[in-house]
């Protein structure tokens, strides 16, 4: 461990969180060790709203790189800081902004929905951002009659217009850790534990989420588990969620599916797994890494996250 590192980093980040009043908003894909010391955990919608809502003077947020800019987008006034910045999504990097705009002047007539996990420069040109927990709602707040395109998830924008039964321009991203899901896997899981059920994030492709008993966001995945009389559950996420899961239901069997390759650790975010309690104690000691945002940006940015918001 770095010299300067203090042997009680918990106890550190905790001195430092009161003195710089921050705020400590994690991700339910976030090390259990963070989780732990977060103010809040939770999905998209709810981080996002907990950094709207926040008094502090500081978000430290433990999440990946969008959502630290949603953060700064719906709280300008706050300092956000990420414990690395180079955590970044998948989603995100497959959909720059000045391809998003050339699919738009090829549909002109229609309205893009896009899914949070994007670049402010994204979202600004977006007429309504959506997460996995409130995407439906979005699309069908439109008349049956417009034209939508969905980026970037083409997985989450299949798994929607199937619901709501109105097609929609796909924009092909998909995430790096839901694809990589093993479908044979999973019956395999299924027929070793009868009377379990199949949990799914919307991210994943469309033949698991076909055969799954339940999908939605991270948190409505968790709630199934709570609520839910099984007693066991495969689940098809990113594994960080199982700490919560086990936590708030300690007698369920939790099985989290693995990825192509059993041996490697695939089912697991890269980039959420970039932030360690190293990183957050230095980002509170020294301020940085700091997410700054131009004015210009953030006011587009705002919109139609505003408008997604509105909904409720
Ligand atoms: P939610 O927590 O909003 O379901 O999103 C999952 C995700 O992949 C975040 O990057
Ligand atoms: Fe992006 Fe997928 Fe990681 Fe979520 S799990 S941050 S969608 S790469």
């Amino acid at each position: 461990m770095d010299a300067q590192l203090p042997t009680d980093l918990l106890g550190a980040i905790d001195q430092l969180r009161k003195e710089r009043n921050a705020v400590i908003l994690a991700h339910y894909y976030q090390e259990p060790d963070i989780q732990d010391v977060a103010d809040f955990i939770g999905d998209s919608l709810q981080l996002a709203r907990a950094a709207q809502g926040t008094k502090a003077d500081v978000i430290l947020f433990c999440g990946v790189h969008f959502m630290a800019e949603t953060a700064k987008i719906l709280n300008p006034t706050r300092t956000v800081l990420i414990p690395d910045m180079a955590a970044g999504c998948s989603l995100a990097d497959a959909c720059p902004a000045p391809m998003l705009a050339r699919m738009k002047a090829r549909y002109p007539d229609h309205k893009v929905v896009s899914y949070i996990n994007c670049s402010a420069a994204v979202k600004a040109i977006s007429d309504i951002i959506c997460t996995s927990s409130n995407a439906e709602r979005v699309v069908r707040s439109f008349p049956a009659d417009q034209p939508l395109i969905f980026a970037p998830d083409r997985n989450l924008g299949a798994y929607i217009a199937k619901q709501t039964g109105r097609p929609m321009q796909l924009w092909p991203g998909t995430c790096m850790v839901h694809e990589t899901f093993n479908e044979r896997k999973m019956i395999e899981l299924q027929v070793r534990h009868p009377g379990s059920k199949i949990i799914a994030h919307p991210e994943c492709e469309p033949s698991l989420l076909e055969k799954a008993d339940f999908v939605g966001s991270t948190s409505a995945l968790l709630d199934f588990v709570v609520k839910s009389p099984a007693t066991t559950f495969i689940v098809a996420t990113e594994p960080g969620i199982l700490h919560q899961m086990a936590k708030s239901s300690p007698d369920k069997l939790l099985i989290p599916l693995p990825g192509m390759d059993e041996n490697c650790a695939c089912n697991e975010c890269p980039h959420m797994k970039r932030n360690t309690l190293e990183k957050m104690y230095l980002a509170l000691r020294d301020m940085k890494p700091e997410l700054v945002m131009g004015e210009e940006l953030r006011l587009a940015a705002l919109k139609p996250l505003e408008a997604m918001l509105a909904l409720g």
